[in-house]
């Protein structure tokens, strides 16, 4: 009898030690848990998100709950993150425990191949070689076509007469056209025009609902997708036949070998052309953007800037030769 009642009292404070672990364990998940709402199961906010435009929807959200707030967007449970001093937390000072994952729809669109979507050899031999691609030596050369460019753009505005420029437009097709010389070096012009009219669509449709039905961006985006696969297999086609190497980025993925001996195939090389000019277009188009807004906002600013590219102009030559960076 005395053997049962201690065996009945330690299996009892057992399981109740035991459910107070697990309160304390779920109130201490919750308070590291950030404000915010999980919407419905399964779809979660995703509605609400599409019913509306993101930045308001994002904007209600901060004011809210602040800069920091969960939410579930596209089958994915999500943390917000809106202040400089959080994205410094997860992209440098606490980068190991977070691992880049992508919404299965997104992924479709760039291609699976690309290498952000992936760890270990397959990632550190993409990313070594899309740095070396970018090192400032293969820079340096492209300068001056980077110059013509730019210099196209300019007129291109000087000749629009009583038109609203949209800036952050303008620098998204200088900084596509720029990352197109640095992948494919010169390219054929009827190449280009098929690849913008197709990442165009591509691009409207990223951030789209991701339905597949006929008529909606989505689908539109994952059409245009098949055809910029089949114009760069022609392209990697026309390439080999005339056993160019080049040193752009899509030589160094067609020259690409691992120590096994193993190429890439020709997916793979689509897949991370098409990540890399997603990854290059929004970002730098941005960045572009608030230059120019800081340079036309402080005159001071701009006048140091332009004599610092006077002097650079100068010494090259007295602008006889084009601009190079050193
Ligand atoms: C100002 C411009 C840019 C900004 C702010 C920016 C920002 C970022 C950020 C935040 C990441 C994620 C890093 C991580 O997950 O650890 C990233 C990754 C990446 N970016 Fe950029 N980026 C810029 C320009 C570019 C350009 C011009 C390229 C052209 C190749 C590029 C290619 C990539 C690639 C390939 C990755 C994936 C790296 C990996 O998975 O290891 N980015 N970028």
């Amino acid at each position: 009898m005395i053997f049962i009642l201690f065996f009945l009292c330690t299996l009892l404070s057992y399981l109740y030690l035991k459910k107070q672990k697990k309160g304390k364990q779920k109130q201490r998940a919750k308070l590291l848990i950030p404000p915010g709402s999980m919407g419905w199961p399964y779809i979660g906010e995703t509605l609400q998100l599409y019913s509306q435009d993101p930045n308001d929807f994002f904007a209600e959200k901060q004011t809210r709950y602040g800069n920091i707030f969960k939410t579930h967007i596209l089958g994915c449970p999500c943390v917000m993150l809106a202040s400089p001093e959080a994205a410094r937390f997860v992209l440098v000072t606490h980068a190991h425990l977070f691992k880049p994952t992508y919404p299965k729809s997104k992924e479709k669109m760039i291609g699976p191949f690309a290498l952000f979507f992936h760890q270990g050899n397959y990632h550190t031999n993409l990313r070594k070689l899309v740095q070396s691609s970018l090192a400032p030596e293969a820079i340096r050369k492209l300068v001056p076509d980077i110059e013509a460019i730019a210099i196209s753009a300019l007129e291109s505005w000087a000749s629009t007469v009583g038109e609203v420029i949209h800036t952050f437009h303008e620098m998204k097709k200088f900084s596509f056209e720029v990352g197109i010389l640095s992948i494919f070096g010169h390219l054929d012009g009827k190449y280009l025009e098929q690849l913008k009219e197709n990442y165009c669509i591509l691009d409207k449709g990223y951030n789209s609902f991701p339905t597949n039905l006929p008529g909606t961006a989505y689908n539109k985006a994952i059409l245009a997708r098949k055809r910029l696969g089949e114009i760069l297999s022609e392209i990697i086609c026309e390439r080999r036949e005339k056993k160019l190497l080049g040193k752009d980025l899509l030589g160094h993925l067609l020259n690409f070998k691992t120590e096994e001996g193993q190429t890439l195939n020709e997916d793979q090389i689509a897949d991370n052309i098409i990540g890399v000019l997603f990854a290059a277009q929004d970002t730098t188009a941005s960045v572009l953007t608030w230059i120019l807004k800081y340079l036309h906002d402080d005159q001071k600013l701009l006048e140091a800037v332009k004599a610092e590219q006077k002097m650079i102009y100068e010494s090259n030559d007295g602008g006889k030769r084009p601009l190079t960076v050193d």
